[in-house]
């Protein structure tokens, strides 16, 4: 038997747990549950009690002398950080892009030429199983260093049958292989592969008729992913793909207005998305719908800097009541980060955020966006010990400090995984 672990005099307990269960909007996401000189009690890989340090004490008296002891004096703890919207299974990488676009280019103008998520697809069929492996395990490996507990991952980058499987087998295999717990998103729709251009709606068909079911009955992934686009995927289409992963249990998720107003925010309420992602150009219409429909928005600000555009309008969606996650998109084109606590800064820099609603974005809200929020995302009893001791002393400081990398230690299921 594995010995318990107990954490005491925590500075700054950030256990996120609140009365509002399901994705908090609002005042809520203000809501950090916060404990001063807080105390944690891990055991089985699951969060045992939280408290104060004097109320553990006590009620662990008689066991004291069996646990591993953590003194978090001058330490903020917060739940592990879960990432919502990644792009983290991929062959190769683009560098010589972001000089292009440093020189002018546009990012459709590459991907029109053929770079872009041609050029990761390319790589992506190209690329072994094993050189895969590695390659991602290397990503979620600092995924990890950066506070991150659970990614949800996306295909994308195959965009035919046999590469769309292999993305996503590569993430079963490394649910397996690592501590981080991946969550599987299937987006056959990321762009028109060469070999269907100009027949777009054929290309819609087969991943109607030929992929989705056997994603579906491989049970191979949890949501559908599509990038609704001027110039990729039209809402029609969209809607006509999302609607028919739903009739096989896959739960829509959408990226929506990244580069243009088109409609996505509006789709995504209409077609019951948990989530709509990146809403650079949302209209408000758009946003008015997700707040009325309950769709969480998943907010990319770190691709918005990267691809040196305006952040989405993350304040106003908070103050109309859309519930907001964040995440760090990580892809090779246009966010190859892998640093969820810089998206927390920039998503206060940029888009406005509280700190307060910035941690809530990136850890209980983003649990909801990928429908882990009884098992992730807060402190409570009974949920998985995720967590991360941080070098600051409470979550004001963690968003103020920017650009650096706070972690001190991190637990995964109540196994030291980072120290
Ligand atoms: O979320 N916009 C579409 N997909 C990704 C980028 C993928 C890539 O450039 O490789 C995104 O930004
Ligand atoms: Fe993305």
């Amino acid at each position: 038997m594995k010995k318990p672990i107990w954490i005491k005099y925590i500075s700054q307990l950030a256990t996120l747990n609140s009365d509002v269960k399901g994705p908090r909007s609002k005042e809520a996401m203000s809501d950090l549950g916060l404990i001063e000189d807080g105390s944690l009690w891990l055991e089985d890989g699951k969060i045992q009690a939280v408290g104060t340090t004097d109320e553990l004490s006590e009620r662990y008296a008689d066991r004291i002398q069996e646990a591993e002891i953590v003194d978090a004096t001058g330490h903020l703890v917060t739940p592990g950080l879960v990432d919502p919207h990644t792009h983290v299974v991929y062959g190769g990488s683009r560098e010589r892009e972001f000089e292009m676009r440093l020189e002018g280019a546009t990012y459709m103008d590459i991907m029109n030429a053929g770079g872009g998520i041609h050029a990761t697809a390319r790589m992506t069929r190209e690329a072994t199983e094993e050189e895969l492996f590695e390659q991602t395990t290397r990503r979620l490996d600092s995924f990890l260093q950066h506070g991150v507990t659970t990614v949800e991952g996306k295909s994308g980058y195959g965009m035919n049958l046999e590469t769309e499987l292999k993305q996503l087998r590569m993430m079963k295999r490394l649910q397996e292989a690592h501590a981080i717990d991946l969550v599987p998103t299937f987006m056959g729709a990321h762009a028109v592969p060469p070999e269907f251009k100009g027949r777009e709606d054929e290309f819609v068909d087969h991943i109607i008729n030929d992929m989705l079911p056997i994603v579906a009955e491989e049970k191979l992934a949890e949501f559908n992913d599509v990038f609704c686009e001027l110039g990729v995927y039209t809402p029609e289409q969209s809607e006509k793909i999302l609607e028919a992963g739903k009739k096989l249990g896959l739960t829509p998720k959408i990226h929506a207005d990244e580069i243009e107003p088109y409609g996505g925010a509006e789709l995504a309420a209409k077609v019951g998305a948990i989530s709509a992602e990146h809403l650079l150009k949302a209209s408000d219409e758009g946003i008015q719908a997700m707040a009325k429909a309950g769709t969480l928005a998943c907010l990319l600000p770190a691709t918005a800097l990267y691809l040196r555009e305006d952040a989405a309008a993350g304040r106003k969606m908070v103050d109309e009541g859309v519930a907001v996650a964040i995440s760090t998109d990580c892809n090779p084109g246009s966010s190859p980060t892998t640093s969820m606590p810089l998206v927390m800064n920039l998503a206060c820099i940029s888009m406005r955020l509280t700190p307060a609603e910035a941690l809530t974005a990136a850890t209980y809200n983003a649990a909801c966006a990928i429908n882990r929020q009884n098992v992730v995302g807060s402190l409570e009893v009974g949920k998985q010990a995720d967590l991360v001791l941080w070098n600051v002393k409470n979550y004001q400081e963690l968003q103020y400090l920017f650009g650096v990398n706070h972690v001190k230690a991190v637990w995964k299921k109540g196994v030291q995984v980072v120290s």
